[in-house]
Protein backbone atom coordinates (compact mmCIF):
# COMPACT_ATOMS: atom_id res chain seq x y z
CA UNK A 1 0.00 0.00 0.00
CA UNK A 2 1.39 3.29 -1.11
CA UNK A 3 2.07 5.60 1.72
CA UNK A 4 -1.08 8.43 0.49
CA UNK A 5 -3.55 5.55 1.01
CA UNK A 6 -1.99 4.63 4.63
CA UNK A 7 -2.48 8.61 5.25
CA UNK A 8 -6.43 8.61 4.17
CA UNK A 9 -6.58 5.14 6.14
CA UNK A 10 -5.38 6.59 9.06
CA UNK A 11 -6.85 9.87 9.03
CA UNK A 12 -10.75 7.76 8.52
CA UNK A 13 -9.85 6.42 11.24
CA UNK A 14 -9.18 9.28 13.27
CA UNK A 15 -12.45 10.97 11.19
CA UNK A 16 -14.77 8.25 12.72
CA UNK A 17 -13.66 8.54 16.30
CA UNK A 18 -15.08 11.94 15.60
CA UNK A 19 -18.64 10.92 15.69
CA UNK A 20 -20.47 10.74 19.17
CA UNK A 21 -21.10 7.03 20.40
CA UNK A 22 -24.75 7.94 20.37
CA UNK A 23 -24.78 6.98 16.99
CA UNK A 24 -25.35 3.34 17.69
CA UNK A 25 -23.51 1.23 15.30
CA UNK A 26 -23.85 -1.77 12.78
CA UNK A 27 -20.69 -1.13 10.58
CA UNK A 28 -17.98 1.04 10.56
CA UNK A 29 -17.98 0.82 6.50
CA UNK A 30 -17.28 4.53 4.91
CA UNK A 31 -19.21 5.14 1.64
CA UNK A 32 -17.89 5.92 -1.50
CA UNK A 33 -21.37 5.81 -3.30
CA UNK A 34 -24.00 4.11 -3.43
CA UNK A 35 -26.77 2.88 -6.23
CA UNK A 36 -29.95 1.14 -6.60
CA UNK A 37 -29.29 -2.29 -4.06
CA UNK A 38 -25.35 -1.38 -3.56
CA UNK A 39 -23.48 0.55 -1.50
CA UNK A 40 -19.29 0.95 -2.51
CA UNK A 41 -17.36 1.47 0.16
CA UNK A 42 -13.92 3.51 -0.04
CA UNK A 43 -11.38 0.83 -0.61
CA UNK A 44 -13.86 -0.77 -3.09
CA UNK A 45 -15.96 -3.04 -1.72
CA UNK A 46 -19.17 -3.73 -2.54
CA UNK A 47 -22.31 -4.62 -0.42
CA UNK A 48 -25.80 -5.66 -0.98
CA UNK A 49 -27.80 -3.11 0.57
CA UNK A 50 -30.96 -4.73 2.38
CA UNK A 51 -30.73 -2.33 5.25
CA UNK A 52 -32.26 0.11 2.94
CA UNK A 53 -30.88 2.95 5.40
CA UNK A 54 -33.90 1.38 7.55
CA UNK A 55 -36.63 1.30 5.74
CA UNK A 56 -35.88 4.52 4.08
CA UNK A 57 -34.23 4.12 0.29
CA UNK A 58 -37.33 1.84 -1.07
CA UNK A 59 -36.58 3.10 -4.63
CA UNK A 60 -33.32 2.27 -4.04
CA UNK A 61 -29.96 4.16 -3.69
CA UNK A 62 -30.16 7.56 -5.97
CA UNK A 63 -32.46 6.70 -8.11
CA UNK A 64 -32.00 8.79 -11.66
CA UNK A 65 -35.59 9.92 -11.54
CA UNK A 66 -35.35 11.31 -7.59
CA UNK A 67 -31.77 12.70 -8.34
CA UNK A 68 -32.41 14.57 -11.54
CA UNK A 69 -35.78 15.96 -9.59
CA UNK A 70 -33.43 16.54 -6.51
CA UNK A 71 -30.83 18.82 -9.15
CA UNK A 72 -33.22 20.11 -10.74
CA UNK A 73 -35.23 21.73 -7.83
CA UNK A 74 -32.23 22.37 -5.76
CA UNK A 75 -31.26 25.00 -8.68
CA UNK A 76 -34.72 26.96 -8.94
CA UNK A 77 -34.16 27.46 -5.08
CA UNK A 78 -33.27 25.16 -1.80
CA UNK A 79 -35.48 26.94 1.14
CA UNK A 80 -38.51 28.46 0.12
CA UNK A 81 -40.49 28.75 3.37
CA UNK A 82 -43.93 27.30 3.94
CA UNK A 83 -44.99 30.17 5.93
CA UNK A 84 -43.89 33.17 3.71
CA UNK A 85 -44.38 31.64 0.25
CA UNK A 86 -45.97 28.77 -1.58
CA UNK A 87 -43.37 26.59 -4.13
CA UNK A 88 -44.53 23.88 -6.80
CA UNK A 89 -43.60 20.84 -5.87
CA UNK A 90 -45.36 21.68 -2.16
CA UNK A 91 -48.13 22.42 -4.06
CA UNK A 92 -48.24 19.08 -6.17
CA UNK A 93 -47.40 17.46 -3.22
CA UNK A 94 -50.57 18.22 -1.07
CA UNK A 95 -52.47 17.52 -4.32
CA UNK A 96 -51.11 13.99 -4.92
CA UNK A 97 -50.56 12.57 -1.58
CA UNK A 98 -53.90 12.88 -0.23
CA UNK A 99 -55.01 10.44 -2.96
CA UNK A 100 -53.37 8.29 -1.99
CA UNK A 101 -55.08 7.97 1.88
CA UNK A 102 -55.46 3.76 2.45
CA UNK A 103 -59.43 2.86 2.33
CA UNK A 104 -60.48 6.59 2.24
CA UNK A 105 -63.98 7.12 3.69
CA UNK A 106 -66.50 8.44 1.25
CA UNK A 107 -67.03 11.69 0.22
CA UNK A 108 -64.29 12.96 2.37
CA UNK A 109 -61.45 15.30 1.22
CA UNK A 110 -58.34 14.43 2.80
CA UNK A 111 -55.47 16.85 3.39
CA UNK A 112 -51.59 17.15 4.11
CA UNK A 113 -49.22 18.66 6.73
CA UNK A 114 -45.51 17.82 6.07
CA UNK A 115 -42.58 18.06 8.56
CA UNK A 116 -38.81 16.67 8.35
CA UNK A 117 -38.21 13.56 10.24
CA UNK A 118 -40.64 10.24 11.69
CA UNK A 119 -40.76 11.66 15.00
CA UNK A 120 -41.77 14.93 13.89
CA UNK A 121 -44.45 13.23 11.91
CA UNK A 122 -45.50 11.50 15.34
CA UNK A 123 -45.86 14.21 17.31
CA UNK A 124 -47.81 16.36 14.90
CA UNK A 125 -50.28 13.43 14.67
CA UNK A 126 -50.85 13.22 18.57
CA UNK A 127 -51.15 17.30 18.46
CA UNK A 128 -53.68 17.06 15.78
CA UNK A 129 -55.41 14.53 17.88
CA UNK A 130 -55.51 16.06 21.46
CA UNK A 131 -56.36 19.42 19.44
CA UNK A 132 -59.36 18.41 17.47
CA UNK A 133 -60.50 15.27 20.00
CA UNK A 134 -59.91 17.95 23.44
CA UNK A 135 -58.50 15.17 25.16
CA UNK A 136 -56.13 14.03 26.89
CA UNK A 137 -54.64 10.26 26.40
CA UNK A 138 -53.05 8.13 23.82
CA UNK A 139 -53.15 4.23 23.66
CA UNK A 140 -50.48 2.53 21.93
CA UNK A 141 -48.92 -0.96 21.66
CA UNK A 142 -45.77 -2.58 24.19
CA UNK A 143 -43.02 -2.82 21.09
CA UNK A 144 -44.14 -0.01 19.18
CA UNK A 145 -41.30 2.45 18.22
CA UNK A 146 -42.43 6.35 17.25
CA UNK A 147 -38.97 7.97 17.29
CA UNK A 148 -36.41 9.76 20.21
CA UNK A 149 -38.45 13.19 20.41
CA UNK A 150 -40.27 13.63 24.13
CA UNK A 151 -43.96 12.90 22.80
CA UNK A 152 -42.83 10.33 20.08
CA UNK A 153 -40.43 8.61 23.08
CA UNK A 154 -43.21 8.56 25.48
CA UNK A 155 -45.08 5.89 22.62
CA UNK A 156 -41.95 4.25 22.30
CA UNK A 157 -41.21 0.60 24.13
CA UNK A 158 -39.13 -1.35 21.35
CA UNK A 159 -36.34 -0.82 24.13
CA UNK A 160 -35.79 0.73 27.21
CA UNK A 161 -32.45 2.06 26.00
CA UNK A 162 -34.49 4.61 23.63
CA UNK A 163 -36.24 6.26 27.30
CA UNK A 164 -33.94 5.11 29.99
CA UNK A 165 -32.50 8.31 31.64
CA UNK A 166 -35.10 10.69 30.21
CA UNK A 167 -38.04 10.11 32.31
CA UNK A 168 -40.34 11.41 33.49
CA UNK A 169 -41.59 11.05 29.98
CA UNK A 170 -45.34 13.13 28.30
CA UNK A 171 -48.07 11.65 30.29
CA UNK A 172 -51.41 10.21 29.28
CA UNK A 173 -49.88 7.32 27.04
CA UNK A 174 -51.38 4.26 28.01
CA UNK A 175 -49.71 0.94 27.00
CA UNK A 176 -51.30 -2.68 26.04
CA UNK A 177 -49.22 -5.76 24.25
CA UNK A 178 -49.37 -5.64 20.24
CA UNK A 179 -50.87 -8.77 19.15
CA UNK A 180 -47.75 -10.92 18.79
CA UNK A 181 -48.71 -14.51 17.12
CA UNK A 182 -45.35 -16.61 17.88
CA UNK A 183 -45.59 -15.11 21.51
CA UNK A 184 -49.30 -14.64 22.38
CA UNK A 185 -50.20 -18.49 20.82
CA UNK A 186 -50.90 -17.79 17.70
CA UNK A 187 -52.69 -15.09 15.97
CA UNK A 188 -56.80 -15.41 17.26
CA UNK A 189 -55.10 -15.87 20.89
CA UNK A 190 -52.84 -12.37 20.40
CA UNK A 191 -56.07 -10.53 19.08
CA UNK A 192 -58.48 -11.77 21.62
CA UNK A 193 -55.44 -10.87 24.28
CA UNK A 194 -54.79 -7.23 23.45
CA UNK A 195 -58.50 -6.39 22.87
CA UNK A 196 -58.70 -7.92 26.50
CA UNK A 197 -56.18 -5.42 27.75
CA UNK A 198 -58.20 -2.67 26.11
CA UNK A 199 -61.00 -3.29 27.50
CA UNK A 200 -59.06 -4.19 31.67
CA UNK A 201 -57.73 -0.33 30.80
CA UNK A 202 -60.90 0.94 29.73
CA UNK A 203 -62.21 -0.73 32.90
CA UNK A 204 -59.48 0.08 35.24
CA UNK A 205 -57.06 2.95 33.94
CA UNK A 206 -58.58 5.86 31.57
CA UNK A 207 -61.85 6.69 30.59
CA UNK A 208 -62.51 5.87 26.87
CA UNK A 209 -63.92 9.02 26.04
CA UNK A 210 -60.52 10.70 27.81
CA UNK A 211 -58.66 9.12 25.17
CA UNK A 212 -57.96 11.42 22.10
CA UNK A 213 -55.75 8.17 19.69
CA UNK A 214 -54.54 4.88 19.45
CA UNK A 215 -51.59 4.91 17.69
CA UNK A 216 -50.64 1.80 16.28
CA UNK A 217 -47.95 0.71 13.96
CA UNK A 218 -49.48 -1.58 11.28
CA UNK A 219 -46.68 -3.92 11.14
CA UNK A 220 -45.01 -3.70 14.06
CA UNK A 221 -41.34 -2.14 13.27
CA UNK A 222 -38.08 -1.81 15.24
CA UNK A 223 -40.53 -3.96 17.51
CA UNK A 224 -39.77 -7.16 15.65
CA UNK A 225 -41.52 -6.89 12.43
CA UNK A 226 -44.59 -8.45 14.16
CA UNK A 227 -47.56 -9.02 11.74
CA UNK A 228 -50.60 -8.74 13.90
CA UNK A 229 -53.76 -10.77 13.26
CA UNK A 230 -55.80 -9.56 10.07
CA UNK A 231 -58.26 -8.55 12.39
CA UNK A 232 -56.59 -5.97 14.40
CA UNK A 233 -57.03 -2.62 12.82
CA UNK A 234 -60.37 -3.65 12.14
CA UNK A 235 -60.76 -4.24 15.35
CA UNK A 236 -59.36 -1.19 16.90
CA UNK A 237 -61.30 1.07 13.76
CA UNK A 238 -64.88 -0.42 15.52
CA UNK A 239 -63.78 0.57 19.25
CA UNK A 240 -62.63 3.86 17.61
CA UNK A 241 -65.41 4.21 16.16
CA UNK A 242 -67.74 3.19 19.73
CA UNK A 243 -65.91 5.63 21.56
CA UNK A 244 -65.02 8.58 19.64
CA UNK A 245 -61.23 7.91 19.34
CA UNK A 246 -59.62 8.59 16.31
CA UNK A 247 -57.16 5.95 14.81
CA UNK A 248 -53.92 6.81 13.84
CA UNK A 249 -51.65 4.33 12.01
CA UNK A 250 -48.01 4.88 11.75
CA UNK A 251 -46.52 4.26 8.25
CA UNK A 252 -43.32 5.96 8.34
CA UNK A 253 -41.44 2.01 8.22
CA UNK A 254 -44.21 0.21 6.70
CA UNK A 255 -45.34 2.77 3.98
CA UNK A 256 -44.42 3.47 0.69
CA UNK A 257 -45.33 0.18 -1.26
CA UNK A 258 -42.98 -1.69 1.01
CA UNK A 259 -45.82 -4.30 2.19
CA UNK A 260 -46.91 -4.89 -1.34
CA UNK A 261 -49.56 -2.11 -0.80
CA UNK A 262 -48.78 1.81 -0.84
CA UNK A 263 -49.71 1.71 2.86
CA UNK A 264 -49.61 -1.82 5.10
CA UNK A 265 -53.26 -0.64 6.64
CA UNK A 266 -54.17 -1.51 3.16
CA UNK A 267 -53.98 -5.05 3.85
CA UNK A 268 -57.23 -4.41 5.58
CA UNK A 269 -60.28 -2.56 5.10
CA UNK A 270 -60.22 -0.23 8.09
CA UNK A 271 -60.16 3.39 7.82
CA UNK A 272 -57.37 5.33 9.59
CA UNK A 273 -57.88 8.94 10.52
CA UNK A 274 -54.75 9.93 10.78
CA UNK A 275 -51.62 8.48 8.39
CA UNK A 276 -48.29 9.03 10.20
CA UNK A 277 -45.59 8.85 7.09
CA UNK A 278 -41.77 9.52 6.75
CA UNK A 279 -38.89 7.44 5.49
CA UNK A 280 -39.70 5.95 2.00
CA UNK A 281 -41.66 9.70 1.12
CA UNK A 282 -38.79 11.34 -0.07
CA UNK A 283 -36.36 8.09 -1.28
CA UNK A 284 -33.50 9.97 1.27
CA UNK A 285 -34.10 13.29 1.50
CA UNK A 286 -35.55 14.26 4.95
CA UNK A 287 -39.52 14.62 4.36
CA UNK A 288 -42.34 13.47 6.79
CA UNK A 289 -45.84 14.16 7.16
CA UNK A 290 -49.49 13.09 8.32
CA UNK A 291 -52.51 13.02 6.12
CA UNK A 292 -56.20 13.57 7.85
CA UNK A 293 -59.46 14.36 6.68
CA UNK A 294 -59.55 17.75 5.90
CA UNK A 295 -62.64 18.28 8.40
CA UNK A 296 -59.66 17.56 11.34
CA UNK A 297 -56.63 19.19 9.83
CA UNK A 298 -58.41 22.73 8.73
CA UNK A 299 -59.06 22.60 12.64
CA UNK A 300 -55.56 23.43 13.67
CA UNK A 301 -55.39 27.23 14.06
CA UNK A 302 -52.50 29.31 11.95
CA UNK A 303 -49.24 28.82 14.06
CA UNK A 304 -51.00 25.62 15.80
CA UNK A 305 -48.50 23.81 14.29
CA UNK A 306 -45.23 24.12 12.01
CA UNK A 307 -41.28 24.23 11.32
CA UNK A 308 -38.87 26.32 9.66
CA UNK A 309 -38.41 23.16 7.28
CA UNK A 310 -41.23 21.29 7.05
CA UNK A 311 -42.38 20.80 3.50
CA UNK A 312 -38.74 21.62 2.28
CA UNK A 313 -39.45 22.38 -1.55
CA UNK A 314 -36.26 19.96 -2.65
CA UNK A 315 -37.55 17.68 -0.66
CA UNK A 316 -40.95 17.41 -2.23
CA UNK A 317 -39.76 17.49 -5.60
CA UNK A 318 -38.05 14.35 -4.64
CA UNK A 319 -41.17 13.22 -2.57
CA UNK A 320 -43.30 13.30 -6.06
CA UNK A 321 -40.26 11.56 -8.00
CA UNK A 322 -40.34 9.03 -5.71
CA UNK A 323 -44.36 8.53 -6.30
CA UNK A 324 -43.40 8.24 -9.76
CA UNK A 325 -41.47 5.98 -9.56
CA UNK A 326 -43.56 3.80 -7.20
CA UNK A 327 -46.15 4.02 -9.76
CA UNK A 328 -44.35 3.73 -13.03
CA UNK A 329 -42.13 0.57 -11.71
CA UNK A 330 -45.20 -1.13 -9.71
CA UNK A 331 -42.74 -1.22 -7.14
CA UNK A 332 -45.91 -2.55 -4.45
CA UNK A 333 -46.83 -5.45 -7.28
CA UNK A 334 -42.95 -6.17 -7.41
CA UNK A 335 -42.76 -5.88 -3.63
CA UNK A 336 -45.56 -8.84 -2.79
CA UNK A 337 -44.38 -10.93 -5.45
CA UNK A 338 -40.25 -10.57 -4.43
CA UNK A 339 -41.20 -10.72 -0.83
CA UNK A 340 -43.02 -14.02 -1.49
CA UNK A 341 -40.19 -15.30 -3.24
CA UNK A 342 -38.05 -14.32 -0.19
CA UNK A 343 -39.73 -15.42 2.58
CA UNK A 344 -40.27 -19.10 0.70
CA UNK A 345 -36.36 -18.69 0.35
CA UNK A 346 -35.90 -18.10 3.86
CA UNK A 347 -38.23 -20.81 4.73
CA UNK A 348 -36.27 -23.30 2.94
CA UNK A 349 -33.16 -22.16 3.83
CA UNK A 350 -33.89 -22.11 7.53
CA UNK A 351 -35.21 -25.76 7.82
CA UNK A 352 -33.65 -27.91 10.47
CA UNK A 353 -32.36 -24.80 12.19
CA UNK A 354 -34.21 -25.19 15.79
CA UNK A 355 -33.37 -21.78 16.53
CA UNK A 356 -35.22 -19.93 14.04
CA UNK A 357 -38.60 -19.47 15.86
CA UNK A 358 -40.49 -18.32 13.05
CA UNK A 359 -39.94 -16.67 9.57
CA UNK A 360 -42.42 -13.72 8.67
CA UNK A 361 -43.52 -10.42 7.18
CA UNK A 362 -45.40 -8.81 4.42
CA UNK A 363 -43.74 -8.08 1.15
CA UNK A 364 -39.99 -6.65 1.37
CA UNK A 365 -40.58 -6.38 5.43
CA UNK A 366 -39.41 -9.49 6.02
CA UNK A 367 -37.80 -11.07 9.49
CA UNK A 368 -36.33 -14.65 11.21
CA UNK A 369 -36.20 -14.34 14.63
CA UNK A 370 -34.22 -16.64 17.33
CA UNK A 371 -35.42 -18.01 20.14
CA UNK A 372 -34.41 -21.32 22.40
CA UNK A 373 -36.87 -23.97 20.40
CA UNK A 374 -39.82 -24.61 23.07
CA UNK A 375 -38.96 -22.01 25.91
CA UNK A 376 -38.75 -19.49 23.14
CA UNK A 377 -36.37 -17.62 25.40
CA UNK A 378 -34.91 -14.92 22.81
CA UNK A 379 -31.20 -15.49 21.24
CA UNK A 380 -30.31 -12.17 20.15
CA UNK A 381 -26.33 -13.74 19.91
CA UNK A 382 -27.79 -15.74 17.02
CA UNK A 383 -29.56 -12.45 15.71
CA UNK A 384 -26.36 -10.25 15.91
CA UNK A 385 -24.50 -13.74 14.65
CA UNK A 386 -25.77 -14.14 11.01
CA UNK A 387 -25.41 -10.27 10.98
CA UNK A 388 -21.91 -10.63 10.94
CA UNK A 389 -22.12 -13.86 8.93
CA UNK A 390 -24.22 -12.20 5.96
CA UNK A 391 -21.58 -9.07 6.40
CA UNK A 392 -18.57 -11.18 5.76
CA UNK A 393 -20.44 -12.57 2.64
CA UNK A 394 -21.14 -8.91 1.28
CA UNK A 395 -24.66 -8.26 2.41
CA UNK A 396 -25.96 -6.11 4.97
CA UNK A 397 -28.82 -6.57 7.26
CA UNK A 398 -30.09 -5.30 10.45
CA UNK A 399 -31.26 -6.51 13.37
CA UNK A 400 -34.98 -5.52 15.32
CA UNK A 401 -37.20 -7.03 18.24
CA UNK A 402 -36.81 -5.95 22.10
CA UNK A 403 -34.03 -8.44 22.76
CA UNK A 404 -32.40 -7.93 19.42
CA UNK A 405 -33.65 -11.31 18.41
CA UNK A 406 -34.82 -10.99 15.30
CA UNK A 407 -32.66 -9.97 11.95
CA UNK A 408 -35.06 -8.18 9.27
CA UNK A 409 -34.28 -7.72 5.78
CA UNK A 410 -35.31 -4.27 3.89
CA UNK A 411 -34.70 -5.19 0.34
CA UNK A 412 -34.56 -1.94 -1.61
CA UNK A 413 -38.20 -2.37 -3.32
CA UNK A 414 -35.96 -2.03 -7.05
CA UNK A 415 -34.47 -5.77 -5.95
CA UNK A 416 -33.60 -8.09 -8.86
CA UNK A 417 -34.38 -11.69 -8.16
CA UNK A 418 -30.67 -12.48 -8.96
CA UNK A 419 -30.16 -10.12 -5.59
CA UNK A 420 -32.55 -11.91 -3.25
CA UNK A 421 -30.91 -14.97 -4.50
CA UNK A 422 -27.62 -13.87 -3.48
CA UNK A 423 -28.90 -12.63 -0.07
CA UNK A 424 -30.69 -16.10 0.69
CA UNK A 425 -27.36 -18.08 -0.10
CA UNK A 426 -25.50 -15.54 2.55
CA UNK A 427 -27.98 -16.11 5.20
CA UNK A 428 -28.49 -19.90 4.61
CA UNK A 429 -24.88 -20.37 4.71
CA UNK A 430 -24.71 -17.51 7.65
CA UNK A 431 -27.44 -19.92 9.64
CA UNK A 432 -25.28 -22.94 9.09
CA UNK A 433 -21.92 -21.36 10.65
CA UNK A 434 -23.75 -19.67 13.51
CA UNK A 435 -25.15 -23.24 14.35
CA UNK A 436 -28.91 -21.98 14.72
C1 LIG B 1 -42.74 3.20 12.88
C2 LIG B 1 -41.79 4.34 13.12
N1 LIG B 1 -42.28 5.52 13.56
C3 LIG B 1 -41.48 6.58 13.78
C4 LIG B 1 -40.12 6.49 13.59
C5 LIG B 1 -39.23 7.67 13.86
O1 LIG B 1 -38.71 8.16 12.67
P1 LIG B 1 -37.43 9.13 12.70
O2 LIG B 1 -36.27 8.28 13.08
O3 LIG B 1 -37.35 9.66 11.30
O4 LIG B 1 -37.72 10.18 13.70
C6 LIG B 1 -39.57 5.28 13.12
C7 LIG B 1 -38.10 5.15 12.89
O5 LIG B 1 -37.55 4.10 12.77
C8 LIG B 1 -40.43 4.19 12.88
O6 LIG B 1 -39.95 3.01 12.45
Amino acid sequence: MDQHATDVLTDWAALRSGVPPVWARYTDLIVERASGSWIETVDGVRYLDYTCGIGVTNTGHAHPHVVAAIAEQAARGIHLQQNIVYHQPGLELHRRLPERFPNPAPETAYGLFLSNSGAEAVEAAIKLAKYVTRRPNVITFRGGFHGRTHAAMALTTSSAKYRSHFEPLMGGVHLVPYPYPLRMGGPEAALASTLAAIDDLFAGVVAPDDVAAFVVEPVLGEGGYVVPPDGFLPALRALADRHGILLAVDEVQSGYARTGRFFATEWTDATPDIVIMAKGIASGLPLSGILAPRSLLDQLAPGAHGGTYGGNAVACAAALATLDVIDDERLAERAESLGTHLLDGLRDRAEGHGCVAEVRGRGLMVALEFAEPGSLTPRPDLAKGLLAEAMARNVLLLTCGTYGQSVRIIPPLVTTEDEVELALDAIGQGLDAIGA
